[in-house]
């Protein structure tokens, strides 16, 4: 009988072990599901760029004062303008440093804005910049994109520009802050926001259109 009550004991231990190897494997698996589970919420699904490309905008001798062109960056779909304003800017390059570059969407609900050699909002003070015909943002090409007037809430993203004066070519090469509209994940990295879409060809080259020059 002492015998038989050992061996039921150790097959009662035996099953105990089994129900917890049991119990463990099964709330493993549990979790690991949750935890892929939650992930596909968690984790953007079409990570963004890892860095920007580098594209030849064009040469020195392509950029004609006062006149505005666009072009695409740092995706295929993204308009951008570049400007030769004629007088130094905020992070202006070129032999002058007056040849900037910024987004061409604007800030506020995303329409395309124009470029105006004198941006006068508020009045009295003319700047060239940006105009945005939906509801009138702002935009200062000499101090930055800087908001003037208007219901934008953030300056307008500036290309980060790069000049050769061995050979005057001018390269896009990157983007400061804040991110275009329409992409900000809430990151808070330029970079990353850019899910979805094209990159532009790393080492390619611009196509340069012009664009209307307004006088205000
Ligand atoms: S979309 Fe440009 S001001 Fe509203």
């Amino acid at each position: 009988m002492g015998q038989d009550k050992n061996s039921d004991n150790g097959k009662i231990d035996a099953n105990k072990r089994l129900f917890i190897r049991g119990v463990f494997v099964g709330s493993a698996i549990v979790f690991t599901g949750t935890v892929l589970g939650l992930g596909k919420y968690t984790l953007p699904s079409n990570p963004g760029i890892k860095n920007f490309p580098r594209l030849l905008v064009g040469s020195l001798s392509d950029i004609q004062t006062g006149k505005a062109y666009t072009y695409n960056y740092p995706l295929t779909n993204q308009p951008t303008l570049i400007v030769k304003l004629g007088q130094k800017a905020m992070f202006g390059v070129g032999p002058d440093e007056d040849i900037v570059s910024f987004s061409n969407i604007c800030q506020h609900l995303g329409c395309i804005y124009n470029y105006a050699s004198g941006a006068d909002c508020p009045p009295g003070a003319p700047f060239p910049g940006g105009h945005c015909p939906c509801h009138g943002s702002h935009y200062n090409f000499l101090l930055n994109g800087a908001v003037m007037c208007g219901p934008a809430p953030r300056p307008v993203p500036r290309v980060i520009l790069e000049y050769d004066p061995s050979n005057q070519e001018i390269w896009a090469v990157g983007m400061a802050s804040p991110t275009i509209f329409g992409y900000n994940t809430g990151s808070d990295n330029v970079v990353y926001d850019m899910i979805g879409g094209t990159p532009v060809q790393d080492g390619g080259r611009a196509t340069l259109t012009p664009v209307t020059v307004y006088s205000s």
